[in-house]
């Protein structure tokens, strides 16, 4: 696994930062943008995609898992995630519960880390296991 230095932690909050210009959120005016860091070192952006009917909306971390998943990739490391009213930060923009069960999906809850862009610089890093503990996951599925 590689090592989450301030250096990485900076791009990828820089990359989900970006994504927030191709946030699609006119019913809310809340924009997210995420970055997903693959094992391969590959990073996966991803923005909150909204629908008129709004269960068919997207959250940003939905969208980068997908984007990196459906061209094969599977195995990932971290996730930077950003998101406020009408795009400006003002802390820190916590994924859903959704979201924390999707990931849980293809992410190890015991290493797998969240970065919480609050805007300013300034970040918290959470392992998805403390954002979703007692989790339910593949491995209960598996009868072997
Ligand atoms: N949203 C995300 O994209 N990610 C989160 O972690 C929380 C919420 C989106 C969904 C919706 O488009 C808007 O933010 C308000 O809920």
């Amino acid at each position: 696994m590689r090592e989450l230095t301030e250096q990485c932690i900076s791009d990828l909050l820089r990359r989900a930062e970006e994504m927030l210009e191709y946030s699609y959120s006119p019913y809310t005016r809340f924009r997210v943008g995420a970055a997903l860091l693959a094992a391969n070192g590959e990073v996966y952006t991803g923005c909150n995609i909204e629908n008129a009917a709004l269960a068919g909306g997207s959250c940003a971390e939905r969208t980068a898992l997908c984007k990196a998943v459906s061209e094969g990739v599977r195995s990932f490391e971290a996730i930077a995630v950003v998101g406020g009213n009408n795009g400006v930060l003002s802390g820190i923009c916590a994924p859903c519960g959704v979201c924390r069960q999707v990931l849980r999906e293809f992410c190890d809850p015991e290493t797998f880390r969240v970065i919480l862009g609050e805007g300013n610089g300034l970040y918290q890093v959470v392992l998805l296991k403390d954002l979703l503990p007692m989790s339910f996951g593949p491995d209960h599925l598996r009868t072997e």
